[in-house]
Order: structure tokens, then C-alpha cells, then sequence
């Protein structure tokens, strides 16, 4: 069966054809980072509008790349939430209408399940059970994972998720949005001058919070001159500090849970120095880790094409109904 995904949740178009079988065939993504830059940070009606006037063409030319037309899709796949309320409207409305028209099942995805899904589209793909962080702009979440739709939510972040307080650092250094990737850039020119605190690590528990850090950053910044060496050693101390806070709460989990896999998946998982903090504990820990390749870190179709893929098989859809919810408990979804 050909699934087509689409990805709409927030400030990134992403189309995708998923065949049960065969795997991915095509994925695209229209990035609205240009857009949205100007004003320093997504801005939610620009967001929808956009998604509207690129989601037809997009659809066409995945179709077109993978060799199919529109007889050929088994089901489309949408992303129903978590995210901003507009967006995630503009990818249900026409995902519920082309199954309509194609008189083809529509199913609804969360977001988060289709970042923890990820890994599944490479070729080291994880079996099950695992443990999964996933670490986006909304959300820091470790969850075990029994199988698909069976979560156990391990720990969260209390206040800001790992990638909004990357965002948020970024922006008092002046690097403008997107900040994460900024950020990361800059570390790279840093060194270890400053040693910031580990959040949350000191006691015990899988939560994380990420707003205290942020303090620390600025209170760092403001005793500096706040020249271009300062804030590389800034963001070098700011991200060595994320990384060992989320293999410190990593490590944890799996000893807690005797667990030997562990996925990282959301957009912060592109992060290279977290990426490599996190093996080096696995390997300690004699786990295997296991991340989507870099494109599918960030949010695309391909992700939600292949969650969608799994439920369609297992007999799940939704009715004719244009499903959204901007907020959506994981742990709320069925298994399959
Ligand atoms: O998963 P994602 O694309 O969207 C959400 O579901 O939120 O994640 C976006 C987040 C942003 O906060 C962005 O700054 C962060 O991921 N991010 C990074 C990097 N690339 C993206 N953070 C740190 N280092 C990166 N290389
Ligand atoms: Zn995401």
C-alpha cells in the first residue's frame, strides 16, 4: 500500500510517499524558515497560509517523482498534533479531502509518534522495545516503548522543551531564528571556559527543566563584555551542558528500565555534540543508539507517512472527519 504523508504541524511543509512494502519512495519539504526570519520567530497565520499555497504543488510533484498518480495511493496520512492550531488545520483539511476524493482511508498521526517512528525509515532500524527522548521545539520527552501506540512517559521537561531553550539562548546571543542550528554553529568556536549547571541531575527522576539554565546563560552573558569569544564560550557551555543533562537522564532510564536500545529522535537530535554525548554513554552503558539521518530529525513527511502506514495496516483511520488537536497526550494513543 502507498501512503502519503504530510507534515504541517508547524513551520515546515513536508510531503512524503510511504509503500508498506517497498519503503519511502519520495519525501519533500518546503522549509518557511526565510518567511518567518524577519520576525524573529514563527508567526502562526503566515505559517497556515503558507502550508496552504505549498501543499498542492508538493503533493503533485511527490506523486510525480515516485513514478504514481493518485490511483495508486492506499491512504494518506496527516499530522493531526501536537502544534499550532492553523497549521495543523491546513495539512487535516486537505489530507481529509484528497482521501475523501481518492475514496481512500485518512488517518491521523501525532507528531511526536511519527519523530519517534523515525528511525524506522533507515536500515539499522531499532526493534522494539526501546527507549526513545525525543527532543523537539515543544517537547522533551522519554518514553519506553513497548510497540507502536504503547508509551510509557518516563520523565518531561517541566517548563521549556530542549529545542525552545536552544532557541531562546540563541536569541540573547543575537542569533536570531532558527536558533538551535545558530547555536550549534557557534559553539563550535567556543571553548571550555564556562562550566554551567546540570539541571535536574542531582536528584532523583527522569524530568528535565531547561528554564534555570537559560537564567544561568543570560546572569554568564551579562558579567561578560559580550564580545564574539564570549558568546562562542557561552553557547560552547550552553550545549555542553544540554548534552550531558540528556545523557546523564538517559542513562537513567536505561538502567532503570534494564533497556539496551535508545532512540533520539526531533529536531535537537541533529545536533552533532548531543549526538556524540549520547553514543559515548551508550557505549558505556553497552546499548545500541539509534537516530534518524539528519533530514529526518528536523520535521518532514516521511515520518508521518511511515506512522501513518502502520496504523492504516493495522485497520486503524479516522472517520470523514477533519481531525486537529494542538495539544495531544502521547500516552493517550491506542496500540496497534
Ligand atoms: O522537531 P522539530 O523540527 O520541530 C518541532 O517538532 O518542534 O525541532 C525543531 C527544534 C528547534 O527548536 C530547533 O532550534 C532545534 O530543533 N534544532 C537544533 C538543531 N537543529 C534543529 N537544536 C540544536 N542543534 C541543532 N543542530
Ligand atoms: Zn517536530
Amino acid at each position: 500500500m502507498y501512503v502519503l504523508g504530510i507534515e504541517t504541524s508547524c513551520d515546515e511543509t513536508g510531503v512524503a510517499i510511504y509503500h508498506s512494502q517497498k519503503g519511502l519512495c519520495s519525501h519533500l519539504l518546503h522549509s518557511q524558515v526565510d518567511m518567518h526570519s524577519e520576525y524573529g520567530g514563527v508567526v502562526p497565520e503566515l505559517a497556515s497560509r503558507d502550508h496552504i499555497r505549498k501543499l498542492a504543488p508538493l503533493i503533485k510533484q511527490c506523486l510525480k517523482q515516485s513514478e504514481l498518480t493518485r490511483q495508486d495511493i492506499g491512504g494518506v496520512a496527516y499530522t493531526a498534533g501536537p502544534g499550532l492550531m492553523g497549521a495543523l488545520l491546513a495539512g487535516a483539511a486537505t489530507a481529509r479531502s484528497l482521501a475523501w476524493a481518492w475514496q481512500v482511508p485518512a488517518v491521523a498521526v501525532h507528531h511526536m509518534e511519527g519523530h519517534l517512528l523515525a528511525p524506522m525509515l533507515e536500515d539499522n532500524a531499532p526493534a522494539f522495545p526501546f527507549i526513545a527522548l525525543l527532543i523537539s521545539g515543544g517537547h522533551t520527552l522519554l518514553v519506553e516503548v513497548e510497540k507502536i501506540g504503547c508509551y510509557r512517559l518516563l520523565g518531561e521537561s517541566l517548563d521549556d522543551a530542549a529545542g525552545e531553550a536552544f532557541d531562546k539562548t540563541a536569541k540573547m546571543l543575537g542569533l536570531g531564528y532558527p536558533g538551535g542550528p545558530r547555536l550549534a554553529e557557534l559553539a563550535e568556536q567556543g571553548c571550555a571556559r564556562f562550566k554551567f549547571p546540570r539541571p535536574m541531575t542531582d536528584r532523583p527522576g527522569l524530568d528535565f527543566s531547561f528554564s534555570g539554565l537559560k537564567t544561568y546563560t543570560m546572569n554568564t552573558l551579562f558579567a561578560t563584555a559580550q564580545n564574539a569569544r564570549d558568546k562562542a564560550d557561552i553557547a560552547y557551555a550552553f550545549q555542553t551542558s544540554v548534552a550531558e543533562t540528556l545523557s546523564i537522564k538517559c542513562r537513567r532510564a536505561l538502567q532503570q528500565t534494564g533497556m539496551k536500545r535508545l532512540v533520539i529522535a526531533g529536531g535537537v537530535s541533529a545536533n552533532t555534540r548531543i549526538r556524540e554525548a549520547l553514543q559515548k554513554m551508550a557505549q558505556q552503558e553497552r546499548a545500541q543508539v539509534f537516530f534518524p539521518r539528519l533530514e529526518f530529525c528536523t520535521d518532514n513527511g516521511a515520518m508521518i507517512a511511515y506512522a501513518g502506514c502502520q496504523r492504516l495496516l493495522a485497520g486503524q483511520h479516522q472517520d470523514a472527519e477533519i481531525f486537529a488537536r494542538p495539544r495531544w497526550p502521547l500516552a493517550e494513543l491506542p496500540g496497534i
